[in-house]
Formats: C-alpha cells, structure tokens, sequence
C-alpha cells in the first residue's frame, strides 16, 4: 500500500529525530557531502544504506548501468554541482554484477528507445570482445562488462573539464571504482583510482 510508505516516512523522521535531536535542523542549514556516487538506478543497489551514510554525507546520481557520458547534461550538472560547490573530497563509480543493463548491451534484442543507452555499453563490449571471448559462460561475460565499465566510467568522469579543472587548481579529489555483488553485499574495491593528470592520454587534457 502507497499510504505505507507515508507512515514509515512519519516513523523514520521521528526516529531520526529521537536519535539525533536536531538533525534535521541542522541538514536543512547546509549539506557538506565529501562523496560523491555515481551509481546503477537498480532497486537492489540503495546507496547510503549499503554505505552507511546518513542523509546529507552522500551526492547521489544514478542512472541505468552507472555510466558518465559527456553529452549527458543531467550527470555532467550533478558532477560539476559536486565538485565546483560542494567541494566533495571523493567521487565513487560504483557498479554491480549482475547488472541487467549491462547483461541486456550483451544481446542483440530490440529493446526501443533504451538500446541509444546501452550502446555505449556495447562499444565497450567490443573494444573488449577478446577478453570477454575467454570467459567461461554468459554471467561471467556480464560480470566482466561490468567492472570493465566501472573502469571506462571512472575514465571518463576523469576526462571531464570540471575534474581537470578542479585538480589544475589543486583541489583534493580522488576518483574510485567499485563493485557491489547483490549476492552478498559486499563492495569490492577495483583498485582504479586516479588523483591526478597522470595518466590521462593527451588527447583528453583541456588546456
Ligand atoms: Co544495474
């Protein structure tokens, strides 16, 4: 029932409140987030809870299959509002196995309007079709994609002119890429982490 969702709301904030008084309050004055997520819109991959963070520690944005695509105003403007005005410290692309949208740029189905998405997707797919033809079998393929597009996305977010501009001014932030298993629970941390220029290919530095 949707009116279950409004008591469990009342329930929580009075929670909240009991436990932290002034919480709310204090939120509603300023948000100081040190992270940033990038994440898949899956119901299984809820955020904060996973993390355990409370409601102003994490900046959010999710969308199908975690990705960062440039001509995409939407995650463009949460990652420039992170990292120009909030100042966050961290910005953490987290995927998951088992990922649909990943497991669906895999096949050949006409999907509709959802296969211009996933195509980007599939463009990492072939990149990486060697590796991905080694694989045992179909999931282990997905599970592959997945974290191979954690890696293209934590790219990505790093060949924007918002964090090269940011660490031109030298500015503490830290990109990571991780996956989550809906199986357990557990996070893995991809070891992908860039803090500066170094490594950036030429042909995506901003003058
Ligand atoms: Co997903």
């Amino acid at each position: 029932m949707l009116s279950d969702l409004l008591d469990n709301n009342k329930a929580w904030a009075d929670r909240m409140e009991a436990e932290h008084p002034g919480f709310f309050k204090q939120l509603a004055a300023q948000q100081k987030p040190e992270y940033l997520w990038v994440g898949c819109s899956d119901s299984r991959v809820p955020a904060n809870e996973i993390v355990g963070l409370l409601p102003g520690e994490l900046f959010v944005h999710r969308n199908i299959a975690n990705m960062v695509l440039h001509t995409d105003l939407n995650c463009i403007s949460v990652l420039h509002y992170a990292v120009e005005v909030l100042q966050v410290k961290h910005i953490i692309v987290c995927g998951h196995y088992g990922c649909g949208g990943v497991a669906a740029a895999l096949g050949n189905k006409d999907l509709g309007l959802i296969d211009n998405w996933l195509r980007h997707l599939k463009d990492i797919g072939y990149s990486n079709r060697e590796i991905l033809s080694t694989q045992e079998n179909e999931q282990a393929r997905v599970n592959l994609l997945c974290e191979l597009n954690v890696q293209q996305q934590v790219a990505n977010i790093c060949r924007t002119k918002v964090v090269q501009k940011a660490w031109k001014k030298g500015q503490d932030l830290t990109v990571h890429g991780w996956i989550y298993s809906i199986e357990d629970g557990v996070i893995k941390d991809l070891q992908v982490d860039v803090k500066d220029f170094d490594a950036m290919p030429d042909i995506y530095c901003v003058e």
